[in-house]
């Protein structure tokens, strides 16, 4: 019943082609002051600069300043995990900011046996808490942790709740407000997506210390939600070797310009807490935004990314997903590489790869499935 309510909510947005508006997107190569950007140096050193404090003023907020420090404790462990194939740990991050801490729960798995340091994948999981025998006793497409080990693959996650809850009330309990010391949100501070990616580079500060895992070797994976925060947790966090943003939409790969499916007005009412202040100021008026999300997959540029759409999620704007992926080719080329370029997009399950960057659309609906975790391994496999 539930579904059956939201999918007509979400009847009255635009899902015709022919009704997206003409729009000209932000070019990602020309500095605030006009100057064409003409070097990869150039990229690096002053104008990725520039895109990273435009998607931080105007999307998804800025982290704060405030010194911190994180240990990591071991909760709970699970030798041979898998008939021995892998080492399961359930692990505490405790952030300390002079006498106060918060705490959230995360979880482990890496290879028993490997020769050499293992590469790592770490999801941002907004679905729940997976305690570690059920992540070993139920195989879970969402998380299918068992073939990224046999793939050779160290996986870790966390639910994203516990770093700041999703929910627009859930401020006082989250990360953010323990930063703040319970002071309300400037209106340019960091929201919620940006908090869980925040969430994903303290477990990779874990991973790092990990003698089995190669932490050049990293990459952030969410879904949706999670696949919005996966991307931007790659822009701020250079340390991610790969990104991947799986049927992310509005706020995540998908061009807001296109206002096809979700749009600005919609994703800041009904999510409040996912996006600063300023965003919202964008409802109904995407083609001043001075950024688009082909920008936030360049700022990963030259590390990896992969995208993936689902044929009937047009919520997410399946176009739009590919469309900023081919706009940001420019980036990856300055800079030496190779990425998708073509303009049209490939057939249904058949994922084409490029260099540093990967796209599939699966048949079917919103979802994160096994067919996807598999071609995006194989494109890990590959970019790795
Ligand atoms: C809602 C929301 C999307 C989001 C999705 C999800 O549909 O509008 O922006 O991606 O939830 O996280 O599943």
């Amino acid at each position: 019943p539930q579904r059956v309510k939201k999918l007509s909510a979400q009847n009255e947005f635009n899902y015709d082609e022919s009704k997206v508006p003409a729009y000209e997107l932000p070019d990602p190569l020309t500095m605030n002051d006009s100057t064409k950007v003409e070097t990869g140096e150039q990229w690096m050193n002053q104008r990725r600069g520039e895109v990273l404090e435009l998607f931080r003023d105007q999307v998804y907020g800025r982290r704060p300043e405030t010194k911190y420090e994180v240990q990591f404790e071991t909760t709970a462990e699970l030798k041979d995990a898998f008939d021995g194939l892998a080492t399961g740990r359930s692990m505490k991050a405790i952030v300390t900011i002079e006498n106060r801490s918060f705490e959230f729960p995360f979880v482990v798995f890496t290879p028993n046996h490997t020769s050499g340091k293992t590469p790592a994948v770490i999801a941002i999981n907004n679905r729940y808490v997976i305690p570690l025998e059920k992540a070993v006793a139920e195989a879970d497409p969402f998380w299918p942790v068992k073939t990224m080990l046999q793939r050779g693959y160290a996986a870790a996650t966390f639910y994203t709740s516990d770093v700041d809850p999703d929910n627009k009330n859930g401020y006082a309990d989250g990360i953010r407000s323990f930063f703040a010391d319970g002071q309300a949100p400037a209106d340019d501070a960091w929201r919620s997506l940006s908090a869980w990616g925040w969430g994903a580079s303290r477990v990779l500060d874990y991973l790092a210390t990990v003698p089995s895992v190669d932490a050049t070797r990293i990459a952030v994976v969410g879904h949706s939600r999670g696949g919005k925060a996966a991307l931007w947790s790659a822009a701020e966090d250079s340390r991610f070797a790969a990104a991947y943003s799986n049927n992310s939409g509005c706020g995540g790969a998908a061009l807001s310009r296109r206002t096809y499916g979700e749009t600005v007005k919609r994703i800041t009412t009904a999510f409040p807490h996912w996006f600063c202040a300023n965003f919202t100021a964008y409802a109904g008026r995407e083609s001043e935004l001075p950024v688009d999300q082909h920008e936030a997959i360049a700022l990963v540029a030259p590390r990896a990314v992969y995208v993936a759409s689902a044929d009937e999620d047009l919520w997410a704007d399946p176009r739009g997903e590919y469309g900023s992926l081919v706009a940001a080719a420019p980036v990856f080329k300055l800079l030496g590489k190779e990425s998708i370029h073509e303009q049209a997009m490939p057939a249904i399950n058949q994922p084409r790869i490029a260099g540093q960057t990967g796209y599939h659309i699966r048949s079917g609906g919103h979802g994160l499935e096994q067919s996807d975790w598999n071609h995006f391994l194989d494109f890990l496999d590959n970019v790795l």
